[in-house]
């Protein structure tokens, strides 16, 4: 075990640096530092949000925890061992729904299980009681290209979870989605997160979806990514019939969140990092 007891994942001291390559404009290899001295501990069981401008290594971040990268310093930890590679322990929800077009929904889902020693009766049985989690009962011998966003993005959540992964490891996963289709599936995310006492690690550009989801917010400062704050929500009992984000407490933890990023995006611009469109996407300076 690592020295603080209980964290469940542990990021200590994490540098991430990349090695660019020379281009015409830049003749020399330069180094990116994605992530720097970054440390973060989380319980297990714990829903984490995480928000911060674009380029502040949001996506490094969740690779480290996936163990599809590894730190150029520092540690990563899960249960106190340093996280060598992908496992089964850890679910990835991408943005992109990442379903393979030529299985149906029913085989996408039981794709995950086909290492587990489970018998194909027992990964069939999994599979469609994960796609009855997400509300895709019925659905189960359609392909992905007779499916909507919304659905496909249900299919690659009921992929992770039909392993019973620990962690649950989303990248921005419901940012393609309409508002309504977001709701609803912000809305089942935390029941099946209540339900099953998985860790979620959560990258959003939304403040109000961090705010939603998330028992802490973690904000990342703009690059080099560090951690700039982490913000506590308590939001006491959620009850399904109220609209909670009118309620004054979550419009307050909704404008801190702001408010420490709008200082992030506007340091990165100082800096020239980027530059912000009038539409709200930026441009390398
Ligand atoms: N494989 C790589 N090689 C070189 N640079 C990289 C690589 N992966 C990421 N970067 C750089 O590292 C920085 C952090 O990238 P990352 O994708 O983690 O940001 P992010 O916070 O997820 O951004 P966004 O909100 O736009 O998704 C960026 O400047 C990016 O260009
Ligand atoms: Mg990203």
């Amino acid at each position: 075990m690592s020295g603080h007891d209980g964290a469940h994942i542990e990021l200590s001291h994490v540098t991430k640096q990349f090695a660019l390559r020379a281009t015409k404009d830049q003749p020399q290899n330069r180094t990116l530092v994605a992530l720097h001295d970054l440390s973060l501990q989380v319980p297990r069981g714990e829903f984490l949000t995480l928000v911060g401008p674009s380029g502040s290594g949001k996506t490094t971040l969740l690779d480290l925890l996936g163990g599809l990268t590894r730190p150029t310093s520092g540690r990563v930890l899960v249960d106190g061992a340093e996280v060598a590679g992908p496992g089964l322990d850890r679910g990835i929800v991408f943005q992109q729904y990442a379903l393979f077009p030529w299985r149906t929904t029913l085989a996408n889902v039981t794709f995950g299980l086909e290492q587990g020693g489970l018998s194909r009766r027992e990964r069939s049985e999994r599979a469609r009681d994960n796609l009855a989690l997400v509300g895709l009962e019925g659905f189960e011998d359609r392909y992905p290209h007779e499916l909507s966003g919304g659905m496909k993005q249900r299919v690659a959540i009921a992929r992770s979870l039909a392993y019973q992964p620990g962690i649950l490891l989303m990248d921005e996963p419901f940012a393609a989605l309409d508002a309504q289709t977001r709701e609803q599936l912000q809305e089942e995310l935390l029941r099946i997160w209540r339900a099953t006492d998985t860790t979620v690690v959560f990258i959003t550009h939304g403040i109000e979806e961090a705010v939603y989801l998330g028992q802490r917010v973690a904000v990342l400062s703009s690059r080099p990514g560090q951690l700039k704050a982490l913000v506590d929500i308590d939001l006491g009992e959620r009850e399904a019939t109220t609209d909670l984000r009118s309620d004054p407490r979550f419009v307050h933890y909704r404008h801190e969140v702001w408010t420490l990023l709008h200082d992030e995006v506007r340091r990165a611009q100082d800096a020239g990092h980027l530059k912000i469109q009038p539409d709200g996407t930026e441009k390398a300076a």
